[in-house]
């Protein structure tokens, strides 16, 4: 693993000890005077965190630089609670004053929760993922838009980034989260931007609806080898990551969030469609376990179960969207347009619509200030499905 991105976590790590807030640690251009922490090289994770936390931990003031001289190599970072100080800082300032933004109160959501996190959203250049990110970015946090399609990505993070007056705050990041190279390479490049993470929303999923007795065992593997190993791959890389920054961190109890974006079917069967049923029944046993384990970190792994989104692209797109689809083969008895194949879904809801992009997004925001939880599924489905 490279260098810089193995030490930046826990740099990130011992500055939220110090500040209690989140903050950007980026790798400077070239070394700056500033606090200079020495380490062999052949520390464990353990004690390279524990020198770099005593040395930020006597740092005068932040924003500021710190290098790291690692066995004669010098690794120089620096560090403020936004991307603007660091920009002030590449141009040798002395004396920082944040920039005034107004905060954005989204209606309906906790105002602060996400002001200056670092966040990950896999799948977010479109449908489920495309809202969470842009109601990350409104909270104020910096986003990850990660995703198999690239320039939709970029697309969304060039929109994100042209309606601030701060940057950035989004950036493309392009993965297939069924390769653990590509997830390994991510997290890499989270580390080397903003140093480390706060909040993974794993999100990336497919669907391919079919009767088992007609289903080809590939296409099988493949909801599987996304939904459900995916979500194993992402949890151990982004673990890793949380991890170094946790033992950056050790003298104060931050804790990092890693969700799933898992499905009512994950709660319940779901008739000719038990490959992916299959899969987030099975993210939720994976969740569960790994929050047992990741618990020591201070990592936080809970599930938002959603209902159907019937505005996204999965269900309204007009060619392939499951309305179409379900109209064209006569799954609805009686339906002569897609809007009446809507309205026989929406019946189906007690409260009488599908699942939003806010409805999602207000769990996630609970599930982040929620720091006494762990292991849960949230059902998010106007009370179709209930726990019992
Ligand atoms: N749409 C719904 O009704 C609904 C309901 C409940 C749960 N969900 C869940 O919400 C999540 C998002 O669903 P959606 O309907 O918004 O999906 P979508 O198909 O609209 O978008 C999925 C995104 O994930 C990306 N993606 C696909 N495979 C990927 C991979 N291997 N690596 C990285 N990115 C990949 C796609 O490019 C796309 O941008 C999924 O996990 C889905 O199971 C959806």
């Amino acid at each position: 693993m490279d260098k810089v991105a193995f030490y930046a976590p826990f740099v990130r790590g011992a500055v939220i000890a110090r500040l209690g807030r989140p903050c950007v640690v980026a790798q400077a251009p070239e070394a700056l005077d500033g606090t200079v922490v020495t380490l062999s090289g052949d520390e464990d994770e353990k004690a390279a965190a524990a020198i770099i936390t005593k040395a930020v931990a006597e740092t005068e003031k932040i924003p500021c630089r710190v290098t790291l001289n690692v066995g004669g190599r010098t690794i120089p970072f620096m560090i403020g609670e936004e991307f603007s100080a660091l920009d002030w800082l590449e141009r040798g300032g002395s004396v920082y004053f944040p920039p005034s933004i107004g905060l954005e109160i989204i209606p309906n959501v906790r105002s602060w929760t996400m002001r200056n996190r670092v966040c990950l959203v896999t799948g977010g250049a479109q449908g489920f993922g495309e809202e969470i990110v842009r109601g990350l970015c409104e909270g104020g946090a910096i986003v990850f838009i990660a995703d198999l399609n690239l320039a939709g990505a970029q697309d969304l993070a060039e929109k994100l980034n042209d309606q601030r007056r701060r940057s950035p705050v989004a950036f493309a990041v392009e993965v297939n989260v069924g390769d653990e190279a590509s997830v390994a390479a991510m997290f890499e490049k989270v580390a080397l931007t903003t140093g480390g993470l706060d909040l993974c929303v794993s999100n990336a999923g497919v669907l391919r609806a079919q009767p088992i007795l007609e289903q080809d065992i590939d296409t099988f593997k493949f909801v599987t080898g996304i939904n459900y190993t995916g979500f194993a791959i992402v949890t151990k890389h982004a673990g890793l990551l949380m991890r170094r920054q946790f033992l950056g961190a050790s003298s104060s109890p931050w804790p990092t969030d890693i969700i799933q974006i898992n499905s009512k079917s994950g709660l319940e069967g779901s008739n000719k469609n038990g490959a992916y049923a299959g899969s987030k029944f099975g993210g939720i046993g994976l969740v569960q376990s790994f929050a047992k384990e990741l618990v020591d970190y201070h990592i936080k792994v809970n599930a938002v179960c959603p209902g159907n989104f019937f505005d996204g692209p999965l269900w309204s797109d007009p060619e392939k969207g499951l309305f179409a689809q379900y109209l064209r083969t006569g799954k609805v008895p009686g339906a002569k347009t897609v809007e009446d194949v809507k309205a026989f879904y929406e019946a189906k809801v007690p409260m009488g619509r599908g699942c939003e992009g806010p409805d999602v997004l207000r769990s996630i925001y609970y599930l982040v200030d929620q720091v006494y939880e762990t292991g849960q599924a949230l059902p998010v489905t106007g009370g179709q499905v209930m726990l019992s």
